[in-house]
């Protein structure tokens, strides 16, 4: 048989390649990629409806990025750059959705990954991401705060490549989302919602709203709007929390690494930050899933519950074009969605009858 000359792929091929020009990278770096990025941005006006709003909505669904989260984006870039300095072991700490991209992309550019994750406190299908790309998984009993600090001091070592945000290259493959926006919607919306965990993500779509800006590919700047959930709100607070609390495990954390960087992205964005409570965001949870048909992770509904405080508060002015990120799939934390959906299956005989007793028809 003839040996088959390698295909030019016609198809989407991740962040780096797209946007090479506004990242670290070099045509030295090994392009370790899941082919992530080019994520829909999806009309969701069932839900402004819903909530009593009269603006536009687009949802940025990071769901369907490789590992069903935004952190595809970063760690591309993050394993990448590993690879190039010859690094052989990725670490990091997590609230589950970091460790799974780790793994992912540490299995694919042959590199040991070690994930640090806090004891009994991550949804079961992040944790099952994380066994399966065979990563090193070690539950610390304490919070991901505890677990970053670790990280933190290992890193220091120099032995291991820290892959949690405090890398700065995280931060510039998740701008790539960013630039996205603006390419989908021919500019930047007016703003942007998203929530807010250890606050990395706020700052990096800050970071590549102003640099599209910048560059002339994008006329306007959004105003950056910031949800954490109130019983992990450090930054709306004012002060490290020592003990946080919330169902939106994701975003369960009490002293955020880009604190700062959160801070600058509210105050020059002219933007807002703000808390919603646990029964706000299992409502904007549920909402978003049978109003739209998308099922996000809990942490997704904060700023979706957020958007509807500010509708009711008057803050969205009519008209306006408002982008939320949609950072993490629904089905990474089935416990939580069963829970809030109530699980209440009717058991039938196997027969037409029974069915249509059940249904009264
Ligand atoms: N949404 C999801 C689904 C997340 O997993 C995270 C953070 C956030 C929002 C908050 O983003 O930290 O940049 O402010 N998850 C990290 C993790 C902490 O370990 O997976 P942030």
């Amino acid at each position: 048989m003839t040996v088959r000359a390698r295909p030019q792929l016609d198809c989407w091929q991740g962040v780096i390649r797209r946007y090479a020009e506004h990242l670290p990278v070099s045509n030295v770096t090994p392009i370790i990629t899941l082919n992530e990025g080019n994520t829909p941005l999806i009309p969701a006006q069932n839900f402004v409806e819903a909530i009593g709003g009269n603006f536009q909505l687009f949802l940025k669904y990071e769901a369907l990025n490789p590992t069903c989260s935004f952190k595809d984006r970063g760690m591309t870039v993050a394993v990448s750059k590993a690879r190039e300095r010859g690094a052989e072991i990725v670490i990091c700490a997590s609230t589950g959705n970091t460790s799974a991209s780790a793994a992912a992309y540490a299995a694919r550019a042959k590199m040991k990954c070690v994930v640090l994750l806090p004891h009994g406190k991550i949804a079961q299908g992040k944790l099952a991401q994380a066994l399966m790309y065979g990563a090193t998984t070690i539950a610390v009993k304490g919070n991901f705060d505890e677990a970053l600090r670790i990280v933190r001091e290992l890193g220091e070592s120099g032995k291991v490549e820290v892959v949690n945000s405090i890398n700065p290259v995280r931060i510039e493959g998740q701008k790539t989302a960013a630039f996205e926006i603006c390419d989908q919607l021919g500019d930047a919306p007016d703003f942007h919602f998203l929530p807010v965990g250890n606050a990395g993500n706020i700052t990096a779509y800050w970071k590549g709203y102003k640099e599209y800006h910048a560059a002339e590919k994008s006329d306007t700047l959004p105003r950056m709007f910031g949800f954490q959930a109130a019983g992990a709100a450090p930054i709306v607070d004012g002060h490290p929390v020592a003990n946080p609390h919330t169902v939106a495990s994701a975003i369960r954390i009490g002293n955020p690494a880009s604190w700062e960087g959160a801070r600058n992205a509210i105050a020059e964005s002219d933007g807002y930050i703000n808390k919603v409570t646990d029964e706000e965001i299992i409502a904007a949870y549920r909402l978003i899933a049978r109003t739209e048909g998308i099922f996000v992770e809990p942490a997704c509904a904060a700023p979706l519950a957020g958007i509807a405080n500010c509708v009711r508060d008057g803050m969205v002015p009519e008209g306006s074009l408002v982008a939320a990120t949609m950072t993490g799939h629904g089905l990474k934390d089935p416990e939580t969605a069963i829970s809030a959906a109530g699980f209440s299956p009717t058991v039938v005989e196997p027969t037409r009858e029974a069915v249509e007793r059940v249904l009264g028809l």
